[in-house]
C-alpha cells in the first residue's frame, strides 16, 4: 500500500493545482485580450507534450539519472509490450473526447451551470470505483457522496448578480447538458479504468502516463487538425499565447500529472474531496484577492455541506485501501 505521506502530498498538491488552475483562468477572463484568441484545440497538445517531457524526465530521475536505463525502460515498457501500451488508448481516447467535450459544454452553458452539473462525476466516479474495483462503500461514505455532490452545487449556485446575464438558448443549453453529461460518465469511467491499470501492475506511473500522454497527443493533433485546421495553417498553432495562456497550459499540464500521483497514491474518490475543497478555497481567495466574487450564504451552506461531507466520509472506517479484484 501506498505510504499514507504520499497519498495526503498528492491530495495537497492536487488543492494547490485545481485552486491556481481555477485563479488562473479566473484572471485570464478579466484581461482584454488583443488579436486573435489562443486555439483550445492547440492548448491540448500543448498540455500534452509538456507532460510527456515532464514524465520523461522524472522516469529519468528514478534510474538515477541513467540515459542508458531510461532508454532500456522506455524501449521495454512502451515498444516491447505494444498491447500493455495500447491499454492507454482507451482512457486517452475517453479523456480527449472529455477534453473537447468540456469546451463544448462550457460555449453552450454559462460556467455555473456547466460546473454544477459537472460534479455528478462525483457519484458517477463511485459508481464505477464500485463496479471496476469491487470498491465497498459504507453507508456513511454514499451519503457523503451525496452530501459533498450537494454541497458542490450549492458553492457554485449563481448569484443574483450574476445570473442576470444573458441566458443561452434553450437549444444550446440542451447541447451543453448532453455535453456535461456524457463527459460526468467520461470522466468516471476513465479515472477508474487508469486506476485499475495503475493498481494492478507495478510499473511506475510515470511510464504508464508517458503512454497515456503519446495517445493523447496523437488523438490531441487529430482534434487539433480537425477542428482549426484551417487556422492553424494560416497563424501557426500559437496564435493568440500569451503569458496567462502558457500559464494555463502548464498548469493543466500540471494537473495531468497531479491527477496521475492522486490516482496512484490515493484514489478517484479521494480526488473528488480535493478537487471540491479546492473549489472551496479557490472562490474564497478570488473573494479577498480579485474581489470579483460575493459569497452568499448559499456559498456558505455549501461549503458546510463540503466540509461536513469530507469527514463524514472517512467516519465509517478508511475506505478499504487495495482495491478487492472485480
Ligand atoms: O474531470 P476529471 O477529473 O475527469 O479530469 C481529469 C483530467 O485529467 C482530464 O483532463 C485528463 O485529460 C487529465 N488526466 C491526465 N493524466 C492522467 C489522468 C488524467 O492528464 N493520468
Amino acid at each position: 500500500m501506498a505510504s499514507p505521506r504520499l497519498k495526503y502530498l498528492s491530495l495537497g498538491v492536487l488543492v494547490f493545482q485545481t485552486t491556481s488552475l481555477v485563479l488562473t483562468m479566473r484572471y485570464s477572463r478579466t484581461l482584454q485580450a488583443e488579436g486573435p484568441r489562443y486555439l483550445a484545440s492547440s492548448a491540448v497538445v500543448v498540455a500534452e507534450v509538456m507532460k510527456i517531457l515532464t514524465c520523461v524526465l522524472l522516469v529519468f530521475k528514478e534510474h538515477s539519472y541513467s540515459m542508458r536505463a531510461l532508454n532500456s525502460v522506455l524501449r521495454q515498457e512502451i515498444i516491447h509490450k505494444p498491447v500493455e501500451t495500447l491499454k492507454l488508448a482507451i482512457p486517452s481516447g475517453i479523456y480527449t473526447l472529455q477534453n473537447n467535450l468540456l469546451y463544448v459544454a462550457l460555449s453552450n452553458l454559462d460556467a455555473a451551470t456547466y460546473q454544477v452539473t459537472y460534479q455528478l462525476k462525483i457519484l458517477t466516479t463511485a459508481l464505477f470505483s464500485v463496479s471496476m474495483l469491487g470498491r465497498r462503500l459504507g453507508v456513511y461514505q454514499w451519503l457523503s457522496l451525496l452530501i459533498l455532490m450537494a454541497g458542490v452545487a450549492l458553492v457554485q449556485w449563481p448569484s443574483d448578480s450574476a445570473s442576470e446575464k444573458e441566458a443561452p438558448s434553450a437549444g444550446s443549453q440542451f447541447v451543453g447538458l448532453a455535453a456535461v453529461l456524457v463527459a460526468c460518465f467520461s470522466s468516471g469511467f476513465a479515472g477508474v479504468y487508469f486506476e485499475k491499470i495503475l493498481k494492478e501492475s507495478k510499473q511506475s506511473v510515470w511510464v504508464r502516463n508517458i503512454q497515456l500522454g503519446m495517445f493523447g497527443l496523437v488523438f490531441g493533433l487529430f482534434g487539433m487538425m480537425a477542428y482549426d485546421g484551417e487556422r492553424v495553417r494560416e497563424s501557426g498553432m500559437f496564435q493568440g499565447y500569451n503569458t496567462v495562456t502558457w500559464t494555463v497550459v502548464a498548469l493543466q499540464a500540471l494537473g495531468g500529472l497531479v491527477i496521475a500521483a492522486v490516482i496512484k497514491y490515493a484514489d478517484n474518490i479521494l480526488k473528488g474531496f480535493a478537487t471540491s475543497l479546492s473549489i472551496i478555497l479557490s472562490t474564497l481567495i478570488s473573494y479577498f484577492l480579485l474581489q470579483d466574487f460575493d459569497p452568499t450564504s448559499v456559498f456558505f451552506l455549501g461549503a458546510v455541506l463540503v466540509i461536513a461531507a469530507t469527514f463524514l466520509y472517512g467516519y465509517e472506517g478508511k475506505p478499504s485501501p487495495n482495491p478487492s479484484r472485480a
